[in-house]
């Protein structure tokens, strides 16, 4: 099956080096576009066999689920924009939180999902938020879930929650990284103690702090 990719951003990105370190699909299987085109292209220097397609609409009429990674305020015109090209066969998946499955259902003709990544899902860690429209087939599902799987926790989540699990998960890291950020600075500054000791202390305490939650041994 093939995988779209429409926005090429900070999230896209992440997203599709996530996938090929996971190994989750094949770069032949990919087919991406931007609205600067030569950020797909910036991808495809790494990622050779991947497709990358001059519009918008080239890659609905190659890839079956497309993940439409814009900022939220792009989502409805890029959405009007491939209504006239979605088919039964599509599922179009929104990774930002402010859309519900709901509203990308009344925008589109196909089925839906929605899926809350976080920068964690880099490093093939932390979890990914998965709403599904009704819509849905099972086939959809299963698509979606095993390449989440291969990158992530998938979990699913109902709308009323979407907010403060959002902020939980996908969030969290850079609220965490702005503390320990001043947690070091706090310590350079009153302390004799370097900046690359600090930081590496720091980087170590929340990495073994990860394994002991991990590992349950603390919670
Ligand atoms: N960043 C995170 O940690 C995070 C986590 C979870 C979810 N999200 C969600 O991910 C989404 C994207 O965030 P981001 O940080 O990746 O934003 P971003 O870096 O601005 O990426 C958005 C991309 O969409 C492209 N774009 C805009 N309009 C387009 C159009 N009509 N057709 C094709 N491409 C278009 C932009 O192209 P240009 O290069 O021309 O600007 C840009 O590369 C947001 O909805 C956000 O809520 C982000």
């Amino acid at each position: 099956m093939n995988i779209g990719f429409i926005g090429t951003g900070n999230m896209g990105t992440i997203l599709i080096e996530s996938f090929m370190n996971g190994n989750a699909v094949k770069q032949e299987q990919l087919f991406i576009t931007n609205r600067t085109l030569e950020k797909a292209y910036n991808i495809q220097k790494r990622y050779p066999n991947i497709h990358v397609m001059p519009t918008n609409e080239e890659v609905v009429k190659h890839a079956t689920i497309v993940f439409i990674c814009t900022k939220p305020l792009h989502m409805p015109d890029v959405l009007k924009q491939l209504r006239p090209h979605l088919t039964d066969h599509h599922c179009i998946v929104s990774i930002t939180s402010p859309i519900s499955v709901q509203q990308l259902e009344s925008l589109v003709p196909c089925s839906v999902a929605r899926v809350i990544p976080s920068i964690t899902n880099r490093a093939l860690a932390g979890s990914t938020l998965i709403t599904v429209s009704e819509r849905c087939t099972e086939a959809d599902r299963t698509t979606i879930e095993h390449l989440f799987r291969s990158i992530s926790r998938p979990i699913y989540i109902d709308e009323p929650i979407t907010r403060i699990a959002s902020d939980l998960a996908s969030c969290g890291p850079a609220f965490f990284s702005y503390l320990i950020q001043k947690f070091i600075d706090a310590a350079v500054q009153q302390t004799p103690i370097t900046k690359e000791q600090a930081t590496t202390l720091a980087t170590e305490m929340i990495i073994g702090l990860g394994a002991l939650l991990e590992q349950q041994l603390y919670t």
